[in-house]
């Protein structure tokens, strides 16, 4: 590498978890970086969701090297075993990790990231490729040059559509005023959205359930409050995870309230919605698959999230045609095969792309896979960041200490909302805890 790309810095794409855990690597090995972000203050993404309360405990949610120069400076550990909310991830952590002195000159606020390319050659021009600096360029037209880009900008600005095919539904973007996205704070800032209303909350994961339970609890205390759930399976059995027989009680307990509530009828459950188009009249919408219409006066999409990709068209990327994650990772975690958000150590030899210099991790990492992990994350920041500084021994000394009780809400399902896996069976490519896989251990199949 040349000693003009040495000289620049390693440019850091968002200050969430894993972006803030890449600059704690990069001051460990003295490199030097910059670290964009669009939001305001550090975590931008994290306080968004503030109100939710996370399945892992601190232990797995601090990494390794930012916790070495946090306890420098004279933190004080928040307690390993408890979980925190999002708002105390960012307060009592995050926070205080982008103030230290060695990394908050290195941070700039409102700095989105609006392209990527290198100094002087679009993605077709070859020759040098690999000695020429990259270029970064934020909204407001600045530009800034790197030696290299760790790309940590999440997914959460992306959210899936509401259109059950993938693409919006009929007359979806005309119905956003009506439409709020995943984990609206429904008991809290955005309660006077919702109190006294009919809510659809479509999605079947984690964002719909907790969604689905703050309603519920809003109902109680809102006279005229409705909480309708359309999922697009048969059966809403996924959602419900392993209930009492899960290793993560927050997230066991989330299945058991999701299911008392169905059950009481406190919800109402439509399986098999696939929502096809969304249509306003008056002050409320319509939202119908075809043969049924429910009538709404909000509607809650928590279908997930996607990787935008579109920052990065100028570079070769090598993208799996299904997860939009690296082609090496997506085996590892494809919800198509797997149970489970655990996956095999994995770093910068899984993460890198044809273009030199480009690495996408965190989130964004994962694609379309719902698994992600902060421990993942951080273990891939370390690698990356070695690589960077030549250490490509450390760099491929990669290690995973995932949690026992790590994220799990991906598991393949038939029709009916149960595993695609035979109950017992290991999906491919689990890790093992114990001497169990880690999805009978966290026992969220059917
Ligand atoms: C409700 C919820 C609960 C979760 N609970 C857990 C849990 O218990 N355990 C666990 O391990 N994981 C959990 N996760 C998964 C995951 O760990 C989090 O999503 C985590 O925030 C991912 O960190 P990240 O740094 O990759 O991305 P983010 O936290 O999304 O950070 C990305 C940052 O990049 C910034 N950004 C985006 N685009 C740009 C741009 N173009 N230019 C500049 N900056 C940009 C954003 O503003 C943001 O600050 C949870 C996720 C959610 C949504
Ligand atoms: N700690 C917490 O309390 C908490 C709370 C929320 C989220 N989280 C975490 O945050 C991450 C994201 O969770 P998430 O629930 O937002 O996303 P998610 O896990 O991706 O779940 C969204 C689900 O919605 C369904 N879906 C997708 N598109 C749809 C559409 N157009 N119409 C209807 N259904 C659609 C999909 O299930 P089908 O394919 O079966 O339809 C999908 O699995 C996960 O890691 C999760 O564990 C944690």
């Amino acid at each position: 590498m040349s000693s003009q790309l040495t000289a620049l810095p390693v440019v850091v794409i968002g200050a969430g978890p894993v972006g803030l855990a890449a600059a704690a690597q990069l001051t460990t090995r003295g490199l030097p970086f910059v670290v964009l972000e669009a939001g305001d203050g550090p975590a931008a993404a994290v306080r968004e969701w503030g109100h939710v309360r996370l399945f892992s405990p601190w232990r797995y949610d601090i990494d390794p090297a930012a916790a070495r120069l946090l306890a420098e400076a004279g933190w004080v550990r928040p307690d390993d075993e408890k979980l925190p909310t999002g708002a105390e991830l960012a307060a009592d952590y995050l926070q205080p990790l982008a103030d230290l002195p060695a990394l908050k000159p290195h941070i700039r606020y409102g700095a989105r990231v609006a392209a990527i390319t290198r100094l002087g050659l679009d993605r077709v021009r070859s020759a040098g490729r690999e000695d020429t600096p990259m270029l970064v360029r934020l909204a407001d037209g600045t530009d800034i040059h790197a030696r290299a880009i760790i790309d940590a900008s999440g997914t959460w600005h992306t959210p899936n559509v509401l259109g059950a095919f993938g693409i919006p539904a009929h007359g979806e973007t005309g119905a956003a005023p009506y439409l709020d996205n995943a984990l609206p704070d429904v008991l809290g800032r955005d309660r006077g959205r919702f109190a006294g209303r009919r809510v659809l909350v479509v999605g079947a994961g984690h964002s719909a359930a907790n969604t689905i339970l703050a309603l519920a609890a809003l109902a109680e205390q809102e006279p005229g409050t409705a909480v309708t759930w359309a999922v697009r399976s048969g059966s809403p059995t996924r959602t419900y995870g392993g209930q009492s027989a899960d290793a993560l009680p927050e997230r066991g307990a989330l299945g058991t309230r999701l299911r008392q509530a169905v059950e009481t009828g406190a919800v109402t459950l439509l399986t098999k919605f696939l929502v096809q188009r969304v249509t306003v009249d008056g002050d409320t919408v319509q939202v119908s698959d075809g043969e049924r219409t429910v009538t709404a006066d909000r509607i809650v999409s928590a279908t997930g999230f996607r990787p935008d990709h579109t920052i990065t068209s100028e570079l070769r990327l090598d993208l799996d045609p299904i997860l939009g994650s690296t082609r090496a990772l997506a085996p590892l975690i494809d919800p198509n095969e797997h149970s489970c958000g655990t996956v095999p150590p994995h770093g910068v030899d899984e993460l890198g792309h044809p273009e030199p210099g480009y690495y996408a991790i965190g989130v964004k990492s994962y694609g379309r896979a719902p698994t992600f992990l902060l421990a993942t994350g951080y273990e891939q920041a370390r690698s990356v960041v070695a690589a960077l500084a030549g250490d490509w021994e450390a760099a491929r000394d990669v290690q995973l200490d995932l949690p026992e009780t790590g994220v799990c809400n991906s598991d393949p399902v038939d029709d009916d909302g149960c595993c695609g896996t035979a109950p017992g069976a290991a999906p491919l490519n689990l890790i093992t805890i114990g001497d169990k896989p880690a999805d009978a251990q966290t026992g969220s199949c059917c």
